[in-house]
């Protein structure tokens, strides 16, 4: 069974991960609002996989006897700026999201906990995956600069993101 510190450490997570999911939620409608329909639906498709994560998180805890404690989760904003500085948010929040992550993974190491640990395996790798599609858009929304033309190129490229397991 699972101890008190790694169930309150991963239901702080799970509130985190469902705070993530939101603030991408968000900045689809505002990209949607702003006419770029391709980063929008990458952005809905992130919001999505946020929500897995949510999911994963819970039911390992609840498959070693944990006691899911779902906390409020805080309002993401409204106003995201540019595009560039849209994105700009979400590579600072997924390196925010990959500290708390190593954080749990030293946690379960700490209080012995090892099917916490390669549990968490998964989302230590997932992070690095995240922060470098992320930067991938980063650096090329930077590459772009005020050149609308370009900007809409990869609002279409980007467009073409599809939900994992679906066509
Ligand atoms: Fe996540
Ligand atoms: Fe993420």
């Amino acid at each position: 069974m699972i101890g008190q510190k790694m169930q309150d450490a991963l239901n702080a997570h799970v509130t985190s991960e469902l705070f993530s999911a939101n603030l991408y939620l968000a900045m689809s409608a505002y990209c949607e609002g702003k006419a770029y329909a391709g980063f929008s639906r990458w952005l809905r498709i992130q919001y999505f996989e946020e929500l897995e994560h949510a999911h994963k998180m819970l039911d390992h805890l609840v498959a070693r006897g944990g006691t899911a404690a779902i906390g409020a989760v805080n309002a993401p904003g409204r106003e995201f700026g540019s595009i560039l500085q849209v994105f700009e948010k979400v590579l600072d929040h997924e390196r925010h999201v990959t500290q708390s992550i190593e954080e749990l993974y030293r946690a379960a190491s700490a209080e012995r906990d090892p099917a916490s640990q390669i549990f968490l395996q998964w989302f230590v790798s997932e992070q690095v995956e995240e922060e470098a599609r992320v930067k991938e858009i980063v650096d090329k929304l930077r590459m772009v600069g005020d050149k609308s033309s370009a900007a809409l190129y990869l609002d279409k490229e980007y467009g073409k993101r599809q939900r994992a397991g679906t066509t």
